[in-house]
């Protein structure tokens, strides 16, 4: 294959990245990595739902940054280890899982095909792998706990009035779910942010939109405006509530609930540090998929201060950018216990539903064995930082 790219070049041509080949797939088996699902996608989706899956805030540098920077961590592999056979499973926070790669909360997802999160419930039973549920999802909690036919976990967006807050960490109790992850950064601030992407997201650009959305905020906030109104509160169009969170709110939420709280949003060791001090039995590491706040940093170089902050006394999960079954190793390898994918498992589903879900799952997974195989590590225990290189200008905090 080397062989074949010098050939190539030599002959002048360009060697495409795989994330660069837009080639279209006409069904899930036939895509070699998870990036051939994005164009069936894009083919698929109206603009506006497009819009909604791949933006990210402003100029787009921390969306951007969270790929690139992926390409400043080398790997170490290790040889004569025999790796015939490895290993993913592992547990976090007492649910057992079969792989460290787990769907990241994703709100609306009928948007991107009829069967929206049924789909992806089903595929993550047929392929076991731990989903997390958005407060603004399109289907009932019930209903895409039956379909995956285990415990999942719950997102919670809340409106930031205690009566409402309660009864939303109730009905995820009352689910099954054993563990529910706070999103601390600030989706209500994305609107408006991306003023040439949205120019195509206009409601008013596609005449059918009514049918499905009654208002711009309804889907948007779905769950939480929703909450808000069963205890007599009407949020209207203001997104504000959801700033009030501070961290006197997440107490109130750790002590009213059994499940175990995760934060999901946190991007400095400072922020870590206040989680363990506030009672918080997991973080995620993430931008939102490069959606929360422009000119961040890339997850992947976010992690290792904050791993090293944590030193291992509540488990990490990551997301944003994760595409390949390199850079789940690198994650594991840095420290972080899991890793979280969303767009990736969208594209599957907007190009070929549970099928699509169902292939871009299969692709991580076996991709990131045949990383560990090729590091010569067996399990996730043995995945360790003697594995990964920081190779670029690592980024340091002034002062
Ligand atoms: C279309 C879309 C909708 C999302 N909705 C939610 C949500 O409802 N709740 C949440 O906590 N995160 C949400 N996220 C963020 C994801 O949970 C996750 O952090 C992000 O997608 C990871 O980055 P990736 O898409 O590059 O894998 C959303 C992301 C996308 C792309």
């Amino acid at each position: 294959m080397e062989a074949f790219e010098h050939l190539l070049a030599a002959a002048g041509e360009s060697v495409l990245r795989p994330d660069e080949v837009r080639e279209i797939i006409a069904a899930a088996r036939d895509a070699i990595n998870v990036f051939d699902f994005e164009p069936v996608a894009e083919r698929n989706l109206s603009p506006a739902h497009y819009t909604y899956l791949s933006m990210g805030v402003q100029h787009e540098v921390t969306l951007r940054a969270n790929r690139s920077a992926f390409d400043l961590f080398k790997l170490r592999p290790r040889r004569l280890v025999d790796v015939r056979e490895v290993d993913t499973s592992m547990e976090l926070l007492g649910t057992k899982l079969s792989s460290p790669i787990v769907l990241a909360p994703v709100g609306s997802q009928k948007a991107f095909h009829p069967e929206g999160e049924l789909a992806v419930a089903r595929a993550a039973r047929s392929r076991d792998h731990l989903q997390i549920l958005s407060t603004s999802s399109s289907t009932e909690l019930e209903e895409v706990v039956d379909a995956r036919g285990a415990p999942i976990w719950f997102q919670l967006y809340t409106p930031g009035i205690w009566p409402a807050t309660r009864m939303q960490l109730r009905e995820a109790e009352e689910a099954g779910c054993p563990a529910v992850a706070l999103t601390v950064d600030n989706m209500s601030t994305i609107w408006g942010q991306n003023r040439d992407r949205i120019r195509r997201y206009r409601r008013d650009d596609n005449a059918e939109c009514q049918s499905c959305h009654q208002s711009f905020t309804d889907d948007l906030l779905d769950g939480t405006i929703s909450a808000a109104r069963a205890v007599g509160f009407d949020l209207g169009k203001r997104f504000d509530n959801m700033m009030i969170l501070d961290w006197d709110y997440l107490d109130r939420i750790r002590d009213a609930t059994s499940m175990k709280l995760l934060v999901k949003g946190i991007v400095t060791r400072e922020d870590a540090s206040l989680c363990i001090e506030h009672g918080v039995d997991g973080i995620v590491v993430s931008n939102h998929g490069g959606r929360a706040v422009d000119s961040g940093l890339s997850t992947i170089e976010a992690l290792p201060p904050i791993v090293e902050e944590v030193g291992g006394r509540i488990p990490i999960l990551v997301d944003s950018g994760f595409r390949r079954g390199t850079d789940v190793f690198k994650a594991l390898a840095l420290g972080a216990d899991a890793v979280c994918v969303g767009r990736p498992y969208l594209w599957g589903l907007a190009a070929f539903g549970q099928e699509g879900v169902e292939a871009v799952l299969g692709i991580l997974r076996s991709e990131f064995e045949t990383t560990m195989k090729g590091m010569g590590t067996v399990d996730l225990a043995s995945i360790g930082a003697e594995h990964v290189l920081s190779a670029g200008p690592a980024c340091q905090v002034a002062g």
